[in-house]
């Protein structure tokens, strides 16, 4: 009984600290905070590789344990955190590092207070950082408001900050790239992915890098920055004041790590594209519809920018689905057409479904 136990224990995924822990930076001695994060699947996408004329995968983070990517970093950041005697973790959120924090925080015994703005939080990203026990502070004002307060409070309260701008977050992000190039055998040619606050596109650089030192790549991949054009202060060069788009994960104006995204771009040979509101909603519904994907809007504009790309047939493509579909039913239901009314009678079903 009990070394069965044993076994299926060793054989379970242990989350990315234990996965990768000789290259991550783990405070000595602390005790790990994981919730099963990374492992995530790599899927081949038929479809999308015969419109596209290459070899397309899939990077499926919305399968992580609350449902986005976020859960690589926040899961380092919130081992160190605690590991350094902090209290309570803070942080600025579009919503998905909102829900990563207060479920890592909610695990770890830390408070967790997360400062969201008041419009355009997708509904299941606020549901999760309540449900998980967070204070949740919507303020009237961006994203970017947000984290120019929090970075305040952080420092006159002593609060761990956890948002991309701890470099904690990021050391655990790059252990994606790291599953990336363990599950294809090297590192793909070319790489497309949603950013906003940039943190995500410097963490894959880096793990890149350091999975080519060690020999475990033969290569580093282009690396395509995808922003939405009403919010793509990268593309412009300059900061938007007010930035827009439907995808609100990516709604930010003055990303934290600029410098990284623009170095990862140029360094890697890749570059930094903007795709539209209509664009983002073609690949997403294309998504569902091709590739039984649902991903959430953000994620999307990884494919969208790779339809506005000349690709090689000779190319492996992976694009990042940051995270899940369900996080937004409201961007969903708005996409299509709903469902159709009929009576209880199978006749009336029947004539509805287009039966008869
Ligand atoms: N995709 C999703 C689903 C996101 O939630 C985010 C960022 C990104 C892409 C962009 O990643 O910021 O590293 O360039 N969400 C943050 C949040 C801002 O608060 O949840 P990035």
């Amino acid at each position: 009984m009990e070394s069965s136990a044993v076994r299926r224990e060793l054989r379970a995924w242990p989350g990315i600290i234990e996965a990768y822990r000789p290259y991550l930076p783990v405070e000595h001695g602390a005790t790990v905070v994981t919730l099963g994060e990374g492992g995530t699947p790599l899927r081949f996408a038929a479809r999308l590789s015969a419109r596209v004329g290459a070899s397309v995968f899939l990077k499926l983070e919305g399968m992580n344990p609350t449902g986005s990517f976020k859960d690589r970093g926040m899961a380092l950041a919130v081992t160190n955190a605690k590991a350094r005697g902090s209290r309570a973790v803070i942080c600025a959120s579009t919503g998905n590092t909102s829900a990563a924090a207060a479920a890592y925080a909610g695990i770890a015994g830390l408070d967790a207070i997360v400062v969201v703005p008041r419009d355009g939080v997708a509904r299941g990203k606020l549901a999760q950082a309540l449900l998980y026990g967070a204070k949740v502070v919507a303020i009237a004002g961006g994203f970017d408001d947000a984290l120019r307060a929090v970075r305040q409070l952080a420092s006159d309260f002593g609060l761990a900050l956890v948002n991309s701008v701890n470099p904690d977050r990021l050391e655990g992000q790059k252990t994606a790239a790291f599953e990336i190039v363990d599950q294809l055998g090297d590192a793909p040619t070319l790489q497309v992915m949603p950013v906003g606050n940039a943190g995500n596109i410097t963490a894959y650089w880096r793990g890149y890098r350091e999975a080519r030192d060690r020999a475990a790549a033969t290569r580093l991949p282009r690396l395509v920055g995808v922003q939405a054009e009403g919010a793509a202060p990268i593309v412009r060069g300059s900061v938007v004041e007010h930035p827009t788009t439907l995808a609100s994960a990516i709604r930010i104006g003055k990303p934290a790590s600029w410098e990284g995204a623009l170095a990862a771009t140029r360094d890697s040979g890749g570059t930094m594209l903007a795709v539209s509101d209509a664009e983002i909603l073609e690949a997403y519904r294309l998504l569902a519809q091709e590739e039984s994907v649902f991903c959430e809007p953000a994620s999307a504009a990884a494919v969208a920018g790779l339809l506005r790309l000349a690709v090689a047939p000779s190319e492996t493509v992976v694009c990042i689905l940051t995270g899940h579909g369900l996080k937004d039913p409201d961007t969903a239901l708005q996409a299509v057409d709903g469902p159709v009314p009929a009576s209880a009678d199978p006749q009336s079903i029947a004539r509805m479904a287009g039966l008869s």
